[in-house]
């Protein structure tokens, strides 16, 4: 009886998702970025056009995303643009998102660009 307990409680463990508390990066990004920097990360969502004095930037441009740290995409994403000296129409998150959820969202950044820090393309 009690082998059929734990059996079930790994069983259980080992179906439950990691991540079931905190979405995916990927999952945030398609929440709450893709209506301005499109659901492929190009900076073409719905929200931008020629309305928009700044364009939402291209996440999947290496040559600009390596140029950029960790730490800087954490804060223009957390505090917004002008955290990083960018323009106000980059939102701050820091209210919506936790720490842990922007660290995500960095991470895939990332992948978007299949780049990271100081090595471009
Ligand atoms: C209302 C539209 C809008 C939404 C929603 C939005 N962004 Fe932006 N974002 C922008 C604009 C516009 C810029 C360009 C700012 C500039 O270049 O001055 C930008 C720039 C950025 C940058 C680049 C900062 C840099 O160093 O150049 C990052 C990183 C970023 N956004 C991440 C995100 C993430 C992650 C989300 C979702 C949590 C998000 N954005 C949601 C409009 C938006």
């Amino acid at each position: 009886m009690t082998e059929r307990l734990l059996v079930a409680a790994l069983l259980l463990a080992a179906a439950w998702p990691a991540e079931a508390a905190t979405p995916s990066g990927e999952a945030l990004y398609k929440t709450y970025c893709w209506q301005c920097h499109g659901s492929r990360g190009t900076g073409h969502g719905i929200n931008a056009g020629e309305h928009m004095s700044v364009q939402p930037r291209d996440h999947t441009d290496a040559k600009y995303m390596a140029a950029r740290s960790d730490e800087e995409l954490f804060r223009a994403i957390q505090e917004g643009g002008p955290a990083v000296n960018k323009s106000v129409l980059m939102p701050p998150w820091g209210g919506a998102l936790s720490d842990e959820e922007i660290s995500r969202l960095v991470a895939y950044l990332r992948d978007l660009c299949r780049c990271r820090h100081g090595a471009a393309p």
